[in-house]
Order: structure tokens, then C-alpha cells, then sequence
């Protein structure tokens, strides 16, 4: 898998792409990241990037040219090369999205900076995403969230340990608690049924755990989730339930 990024700020990548297990694939050439910076694709002694609005307006937007110079270079080399520009007002970045970006063997990532970049960029691009509705000052801390969530589903940049079957969202739900050693921490014990050696009770409780989760948390998932009887009926008796506990947040 290749990813290669048009950004102005090349740099903001390079320690979070040495670390841990993106590092690690990177490492191995799993995964292989190409940083392009954007300015070398400007003209002029100064090699301006950016300009301001027409129509006035406070901030200035990233001017076209050197961008789409950048990705048709990219692209004369990689016809294939799927390309994504990062911006808030994208497509919202769901794990199904990471699924299936999963399986393009090359994705340019253009960050744009929160201004905005020139409209006539979303015409070359195949697609712009955007990871939440919050604002970030430019596109790079998003296109590492696209780096690693991708990334993580690719064969051989996990563990068979940890693999991602099982995690929160690939089910749909939200993950069930989890506990380590010790079996008590200043007073909070582990469930006793995780100590119990009992398999299938210890998956019932899981499973449990994680409707109950996603039902207080995030309802809005449920409408999703593959739930068999046994699951709905637990979320209408949790819903029975409801107002007698309370909400999320620390115990007070
Ligand atoms: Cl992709 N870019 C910026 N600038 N802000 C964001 C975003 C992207 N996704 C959420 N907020």
C-alpha cells in the first residue's frame, strides 16, 4: 500500500510515522509513505502557495495550480493512484470508509489548509474526507487518522493478536470493558466472571457489556449493529432500565 501526501507542511509527519506500529510497517515497507511538499510545485522566486479570496473575506485560500501540478505529477507515474482531499466538509470518516480504502494499492492525500483551497481542486480529486465535525487549522493531523486507520486493516501491519476482527466498530458496537492484573486497585475489583475460567459466560457478559455500552453512548449505533434476538431482547430490557442509572461521566 502507498500513500502519498501533498501537504505544505511535510515535517508534521515524520515523527508520528516513525512510532509504534505504523513505524513498525513502514519499517518492513508494508506500508510506504511519500511526502511531497506542495511549494515545490509553485512558481515564481516565492513560490506562493496561497492568495487571497475573491469576493473578500478574512484568510486566504491555497491557489490551484501548484496543487493540481503536484497530483497530476503523482499521477503520470501512478495512474491508478485514487486520490482523497482532506477537508470538513468531506465525506465523515466511518470504519467502512477505512474498509474500503483498505483494498486501493495507492491513495494521494492532499491536505488542504482549514481556509480552504481554490474550488476548482474538488474537480481533479475522486473524493474529499473529512474526519469529524470539529475544525483542524490544516489537513495533516487528519490524513495520519487516514494513515493509520487504513493501515491497521492491512494484512501484516497487525499481530495475529491483535487482530481487527474484533474490534469496536468492526461489529458495530462499542468494545466491552477490559481489565488486568491487579485483581484489585485501590478498592475496584475485576468482575468476577472474567476470573471464572468459564468461556461462554465470559462472552455472554461481553457481549452484554458492549450493548449496554453502545446503548448509553452511542444509541445512534445500534441502527446498524447485527443484533440476533438474544441481543435485542437485552437492549429492550436495558431500555426498561433506563433513568434508574446514571449517565455517562465520572462517578459522583
Ligand atoms: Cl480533513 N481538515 C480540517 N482542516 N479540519 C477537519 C478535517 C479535515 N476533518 C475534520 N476537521
Amino acid at each position: 500500500m502507498i500513500f502519498d501526501i501533498l501537504t505544505l507542511f511535510p515535517e508534521m509527519f515524520l515523527s508520528p510515522l516513525k512510532e509504534s506500529i505504523i513505524g513498525k510497517a513502514c519499517e518492513e515497507g508494508v506500508i510506504t509513505v511519500n511526502l511531497t511538499n506542495i511549494r515545490d510545485y509553485a512558481e515564481g522566486r516565492h513560490r506562493v502557495t496561497d492568495d487571497y479570496p475573491y469576493g473578500g473575506g478574512k484568510g486566504m485560500i491555497m491557489k490551484p495550480e501548484p496543487i493540481i501540478r503536484g497530483i497530476k505529477a503523482i499521477r503520470s507515474r501512478h495512474p491508478e493512484a485514487w486520490v482523497i482531499l482532506m477537508t470538513p466538509q468531506g465525506n465523515p470518516l466511518r470504519q467502512e470508509v477505512a474498509k474500503r480504502l483498505a483494498h486501493v494499492s495507492h491513495i494521494i492525500l492532499v491536505c488542504g489548509r482549514y481556509e480552504g483551497v481554490d474550488e476548482r481542486v474538488r474537480d481533479v480529486v475522486d473524493e474529499e474526507i473529512s474526519i469529524g465535525d470539529y475544525v483542524l487549522t490544516g489537513g495533516e493531523p487528519a490524513a495520519l487518522v487516514v494513515i493509520d486507520a487504513v493501515s491497521r486493516l492491512i494484512p501484516g501491519v497487525l499481530g495475529d493478536k491483535d487482530s481487527s476482527e474484533e474490534d469496536s466498530f468492526s461489529q458495530g458496537l462499542l468494545e466491552y470493558p477490559q481489565y488486568t492484573r491487579p485483581r484489585e486497585f485501590e478498592g475496584r475489583k475485576v468482575p468476577e466472571v472474567l476470573l471464572s475460567g468459564d468461556h461462554q459466560t465470559i462472552e455472554q457478559w461481553r457481549r452484554r457489556e458492549s450493548l449496554r455500552r453502545t446503548c448509553e453512548r452511542r444509541p445512534d449505533l445500534l441502527t446498524d449493529a447485527e443484533l440476533s434476538k438474544e441481543d435485542q431482547a437485552f437492549c429492550d430490557e436495558l431500555k426498561g432500565a433506563s433513568g434508574t442509572r446514571g449517565k455517562i461521566g465520572r462517578p459522583r
